[in-house]
C-alpha cells in the first residue's frame, strides 16, 4: 500500500494536492496524534524526498523530538531557539533559503542547507511543529507553507 501513496510526476502543486487528499483520508479514520504525525511524516518524505522532515512537540518550555523521517536528530530545542523555537514563539511558519544565514539555526545535520518550520494548532494552542530540511538551498515557498499549513490541520482533530 505504501508504493501506492508516493507521487512522482507532476508540478509540486499538484503533489500536495494529491498529497493533502490522501493524508486527509489516512488520518480521518484515525485519533492518536502520535500515529498521525508518523505517517504524515512518513507521506511528505516519500513525495518530496526531502532531507529530514518530522514534528517537535511541545513539551512545558521546549520542544521534544516526535516522530521523524531521515537522519538522527537533536531531541529537545528550547522556547525561542534555532527555526524551530523561533516559529513556536512567533507563532508562524518560517521559511529559511539558507539556514547558514538564520541566526541561532541549529545544524542537526551539517547536510541541512535550507529550511521550513510550520506551527502545529490545537483549541489554538501550538502543540508542536513540522520541521522541514533540504540538502538544497531554497527549496521552499509559499506553495509548501500553505499546503503544509493544511496538512498539518489534520493532526489531532
Ligand atoms: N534546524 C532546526 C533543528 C532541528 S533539525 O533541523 C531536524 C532548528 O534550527 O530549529
Amino acid at each position: 500500500m505504501a508504493e501506492n501513496l508516493i507521487v512522482s510526476d507532476g508540478t509540486k502543486d499538484q503533489k500536495y494536492n494529491l498529497l493533502y487528499s490522501q493524508i486527509k483520508a489516512l488520518t480521518e479514520g484515525e485519533d492518536d496524534t502520535i500515529a498521525n504525525m508518523a505517517n504524515i511524516a512518513s507521506m511528505i518524505h516519500q513525495t518530496f524526498g526531502f532531507w529530514w522532515t518530522g514534528f517537535y512537540r511541545v513539551c512545558g518550555n521546549e520542544l521534544v523530538l516526535g516522530p521523524f523521517q531521515g537522519p538522527l536528530a537533536c531531541s529537545r530545542i528550547p522556547y525561542g531557539k534555532g527555526v524551530c523555537g523561533t516559529s513556536w514563539k512567533e507563532a508562524r511558519t518560517l521559511i529559511v533559503p539558507d539556514v547558514d544565514k538564520f541566526p541561532g539555526h541549529i545544524a542537526c545535520s551539517s547536510l541541512s542547507r535550507s529550511e521550513i518550520v510550520v506551527p502545529v494548532y490545537f483549541n489554538e494552542e501550538i502543540t508542536a511543529v513540522l520541521d522541514i530540511d533540504s540538502k538544497d538551498l531554497g527549496t521552499f515557498d509559499e506553495t509548501d507553507a500553505s499546503w503544509l499549513e493544511k496538512i498539518v490541520m489534520l493532526i489531532g482533530k
